[in-house]
């Protein structure tokens, strides 16, 4: 059976030329980067070079970058370190976060520890696309504020948040606080679902911390990016050795951090360069195959709907609702047929809960259990969705049926 993998968002393959530069590093060079000697020495140079590559793409220095075991410890890392250095000046203040109700849950779920341990959190509300309004956020933020963590893309609904703003708005506002003595409000973006297609320049972005995975890049799993603008005050949430200036202790995944910096030169220049879409080139191939499935769908399955932005949503990702079915029953019976979807997020799947993506858009939960994420990727051909579109009809019919609709 013909398998069609399409669940990008969840992860990646590893590309070949990212495999062929990791491998040395598994056993021919496997010395410690801590290590004095020339094996360590060795793996250190390794390490130097993908600090490069990803600095080179992010357009900052390499000393702001940090490398982690995936955006799970980037975002935690960035919610707690924020946190615990403004607790270390021992201030009387609460501190307060601003985040939307849209997050991955490794932020979501910072942020309710950080609110147990007394720290004030807002959740910004979104439009029915899964927008935040930038007055939202001007309206939401006190003289307590310290952090606003923003994701750049949403990985269920792929909608695409106006983080360039942002950080224009954010710039002004800080000049302020800073004539009126009031903290340094630090911006942060989840830029997981992102990298492959937006501009991720951090300067152009005006973001202080960012974080990235490799495993949605075509690069391993288990390996992650901070980035920490020079300057930021944060805190190490994790004791042990001085790697990554002391930063975060834990010897490095050499092979994982040398595959993370090669799959990230790989991505096209172009895609650089532009804040929402690029056009000519593979992105908008991809775009184009987005648009093609989605438009086929909603021409042959009646009662379905599209999630999510229209305009500003992320090439690859297809999120629909389909009334009178389970999306998890649909999920299976397409399994059963080889092709890979998703439903929500791939860590919240299991839950019986509706999405809280799509709950915050304010689907009723009849429709946001109906809903699948179908998510391209580079060797996704016209072929690929011209079956699954046919496979879909059928198994759509037959739960119809099955429910009486
Ligand atoms: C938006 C977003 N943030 C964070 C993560 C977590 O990344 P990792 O798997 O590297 O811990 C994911 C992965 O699904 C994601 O999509």
């Amino acid at each position: 059976m013909k398998k069609i993998y399409l669940d990008h968002a969840a992860t990646t393959p590893v590309n070949k030329k990212v495999l062929d530069e990791m491998m040395p590093y598994f056993s021919q060079k496997f010395g410690n980067p801590s290590s004095i000697h020339q094996f360590g020495q060795e793996a250190m140079e390794a390490v130097d070079k993908a600090r490069q590559q990803v600095a080179d793409f992010l357009g900052c220095s390499t000393s702001e970058i940090i490398f982690t075991s995936g955006a799970t410890e980037s975002n935690n890392m960035t919610i707690k370190g924020i946190i615990n250095e403004v607790k270390s000046q021992k201030s009387k203040v609460k501190s307060h976060i601003i985040t939307s109700s849209v997050e991955h849950p490794c932020i979501l779920n910072s942020c309710k520890t950080a609110e147990k341990e007394g720290t004030e959190v807002s959740y910004l509300k979104v439009d029915k696309d899964g927008i935040i309004d930038l007055e939202d956020i001007k309206k939401t933020i006190r003289e307590n504020t310290i952090l606003i963590s923003i994701l750049y893309a949403n990985n269920e609904v792929g909608t695409i948040e106006p983080i360039a703003e942002i950080g224009e708005m954010l710039k002004k506002i800080n000049l302020e606080r800073e004539k009126k003595r009031l903290p340094k409000i630090y911006f942060h973006t989840d830029a997981v679902q992102a990298v492959n297609y937006l501009d991720c320049n951090v300067d152009n972005l005006g973001v202080d911390l960012l974080s990235l995975s490799g495993h949605k890049i075509y690069g391993p799993k288990g390996v992650g990016v901070l980035y920490v603008r020079q300057g930021t005050k944060i805190k190490s949430i994790q004791d042990g050795g001085e790697q990554e200036n002391n930063f975060r202790a834990g010897t490095h995944n050499v092979p994982g951090i040398v595959g993370l910096g090669k799959a990230i030169s790989l991505i096209p220049v172009e895609t650089r360069h532009c804040l929402v879409s690029t056009t000519g080139n593979k992105t908008e191939k991809i775009k184009k195959l987005r648009d093609y499935f989605i438009g086929e769908v909603l021409k042959s399955i009646p009662n379905s709907q599209l999630n999510g932005s229209k305009e500003f949503r992320l090439p690859h990702n297809i999120n629909m609702s389909f009334k009178g079915i389970e999306g998890e029953s649909l999920l299976m019976m397409l399994d059963a047929n080889g092709i890979a979807v998703s439903t929500g997020s791939a860590c919240s799947s299991a839950s019986l809960k509706p999405s809280h993506v799509l709950t915050a858009m304010k689907i009723p939960p009849e429709i946001a259990h109906a809903s699948i994420r179908f998510t391209l990727g580079k060797n996704t051909t016209k072929e690929d969705l011209d079956f699954v579109l046919k496979v879909l009809v059928e198994k759509i019919r037959r739960l119809r049926e099955i429910s009486g609709m």
